[in-house]
């Protein structure tokens, strides 16, 4: 028997399978996803069967027209929406087995999310926006101030974290929402269009920066995307027609 192998049974023998059996999985399996929108007498097909894998460290766009089902999938990975049918497994749970507060508790803890529109709260800074997602936590003050600094710094806002939103450039607001989707350290940032409004450099920079955090800290990918540049940069591409995989394509590294 391979010592790997046999490194895993002496484990579970020690009763601790679970860690070790989950570090190996897909962090996200998605099997026989279908998602059908139901608006009064009218069946809107945006899913019509998905099976994916995302691999921990993945920096993955997801690309094609739309109305293809993107934004639906990123939606049903992330537990913003519960899919008609098939499962949607992340981090060893299957999210059809959670009910709606234990699914609010795992996308606090496990998910970050970055939206086209950045979402941010309006009368709060860029600092508190970011402790925002470490009070939910629980995380003790101090804490949560030195971990939103850090990451306010990590985005290059250092200086900027007093300003509220509406004193940040497009860039800037998008790099507090990408602090704020990392700070509760999540397994995976799932991103909606993040470039979709700041102009080319403000979108180069955000992608380089997302790409460097990838590296860095190992955090999952997965971003909704027109933009040929976030593309170009991702290691592992993904296409949707019609609500269903029609290509998965993963670079070589370097
Ligand atoms: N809440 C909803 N109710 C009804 N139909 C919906 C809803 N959300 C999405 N759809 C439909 O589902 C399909 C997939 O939509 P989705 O938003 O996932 O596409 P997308 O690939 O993200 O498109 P885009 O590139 O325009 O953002 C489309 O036909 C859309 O009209
Ligand atoms: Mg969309």
């Amino acid at each position: 028997m391979c010592p790997e192998r046999a490194g895993t049974r002496n484990r579970i023998a020690r009763g601790q399978p679970e860690g070790a059996l989950r570090e190996r999985s897909p962090l996200v399996s998605c099997r026989g996803l279908i998602k059908t929108y139901v608006q009064g007498a009218i069946e809107v097909p945006a899913l019509r069967g998905v099976d994916l894998d995302l691999a921990r460290g993945d920096f993955a766009t997801l690309a094609g027209p739309s109305g293809s089902g993107k934004t639906t999938l990123l939606n049903m990975i992330g537990g913003l929406d519960r899919p008609s049918a098939g499962d949607v497994v992340l981090d060893g749970r299957n999210l059809a087995t959670l009910g709606k507060a234990e699914l609010a508790e795992l996308r606090l803890h496990r998910i970050g999310f970055v939206f086209q529109s950045y979402n941010l709260i309006p009368v709060l800074s860029a600092l508190e926006n970011v402790e925002f997602i470490l009070r939910l936590q629980g995380i003790a003050p101090r804490e949560r101030r030195q971990r939103a600094l850090e990451a306010l710094a990590d985005v290059g806002l250092e200086g900027l974290e007093g300003r509220r939103p509406a004193h940040l450039s497009g860039g800037q607001q998008q790099r507090v929402a990408v602090a704020r989707a990392l700070v509760g350290r999540p397994a995976i940032v799932l991103a909606d269009e993040p470039t979709a409004n700041l102009d080319t450099r403000n979108a180069e920079e955000l992608i380089e920066l997302m790409a460097a955090l990838n590296a860095r800290l190992g955090t999952t990918f997965l971003m909704g995307t027109h933009d040929a540049r976030v593309i170009a940069r991702a290691q592992r591409h993904i296409e949707l027609t019609d609500g269903r995989i029609s290509s998965d394509e993963t670079r070589p590294a370097g």
